[in-house]
């Protein structure tokens, strides 16, 4: 049998590329490589924790899952699924919840930024977060679990949680390991210290954005001193980033990248990097449209989906409980 893949993305807004470049555009290959049983799914139950309105939650969930289409996933090849039809979901996170310390949860870096502004009012939700988050991969067994570099904190944390009730209960899970991509952390291009961040819109360049507004963020990202075109993280967090982005995209590895734009100005260096990014999506671009005119299609991919992960979901969340004593 092969190994279980399991990720999801929250329908929170549009996708930008360092979504794309972290998890998205390495879910496709992965599912692609055909050395997994691919589960991706759309993480609508944790994205509760953010504000939003019940039509804007609606038109969010088939955004993001014409984005899966479009991107390149394809529901022949990966069990496509929305996290809420299934509500092993809630209750293994329940289960597991009673094994969790708060400690742990108020260290988490996520936590600690989303409820900053927020203290006492946040809601509980921003807290429980990463043990939803971790009864979303262990009730699959996933093995596998393809993330951008912000989300290692919360798989270390499913790592503890399987542990700990493999020693209680006997081997009920597997601890998954994260996947990362060249890139787990693109950086904001107006502030290249920080990530790229849909909380932040004005540092990201989304995958929709029309090829005007891409040339103008790249045009306006922010350069470091030099005129070097140099991959140098430390003294040229800009540049470096914008490299990475080039060579994700277009398939280049760094050096060849680098020499690639040997002698160039920052400003023909960053029109070249913004049309790579506007050849790159243009398909997609096309196609996400095509798919949103149909949004009865995408409803049906994700109700055959979820019908196919509750098969397995429902296993484990009986075995869990006739485990846990909760079965009598
Ligand atoms: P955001 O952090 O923008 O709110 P999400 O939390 O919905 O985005 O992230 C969806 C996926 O994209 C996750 O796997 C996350 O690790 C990855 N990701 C988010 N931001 C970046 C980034 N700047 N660089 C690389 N991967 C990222
Ligand atoms: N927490 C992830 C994020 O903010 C989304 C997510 C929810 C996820 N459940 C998951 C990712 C399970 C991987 C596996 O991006």
């Amino acid at each position: 049998m092969k190994p279980i893949l399991v990720s999801g993305i929250q329908p929170s807004g549009r996708l930008h590329i360092g979504n794309y470049l972290g998890a998205l555009k390495n879910f496709v290959e992965l599912q692609n490589s055909g050395k997994y049983q691919c589960y991706f799914f759309i993480a609508d139950l944790h994205s509760l924790t953010e504000n939003y309105t019940s039509e804007e939650k609606r038109q969010q969930i088939l955004e993001l899952t014409a984005d899966f289409i479009a991107a390149g996933l394809d529901p022949k090849k990966s069990v496509i699924f929305l996290q809420s039809q299934i509500p092993a979901h809630s209750e293994l996170a329940w289960i597991l919840s009673t094994a969790t310390p708060i400690g742990e949860l108020r260290r988490m870096t996520q936590y600690k930024d989303k409820s900053d502004n927020e203290k006492e009012s946040a809601n509980a939700g921003l807290l429980t977060y990463p043990v939803l988050m971790a009864a979303d991969i262990i009730l699959y067994d996933a093995k596998f679990v393809p993330v951008g570099e912000d989300q290692i904190q919360h798989l270390e944390l499913t790592r503890t949680l399987a542990r700990k009730f493999n020693a209680k209960f006997n081997d009920v899970f597997i601890e998954p390991r994260p996947i990362l991509t060249e890139t787990p952390r693109i950086m904001s291009l107006k502030n290249p210290e920080k990530k790229m961040s849909k909380s932040d819109p004005q540092s990201c360049v989304f995958l929709d954005d029309s090829p005007e507004d891409i040339r103008a963020k790249f045009k306006s990202a922010t350069t470091d001193s030099g005129s070097e075109i140099k991959y140098d993280p430390k003294n040229k967090p800009g540049i470096s980033n914008m490299l990475k982005i080039f060579s994700a995209v277009s398939g280049e590895s760094l050096k060849e990248s680098e020499k690639m734009f040997a002698g160039s100005s920052y400003s023909n260096f960053k029109g070249a990097v913004a049309e790579s990014i506007v050849a790159h999506f243009a398909d997609y671009r096309k196609k996400k449209q095509t798919l949103l005119a149909r949004p009865r299609t995408l409803v049906a991919i994700l109700n055959s989906g979820s019908k196919k992960a509750a098969l397995r979901a429902n296993r484990k969340i009986r075995e869990v409980k006739s485990r846990v004593g909760l079965t009598v």
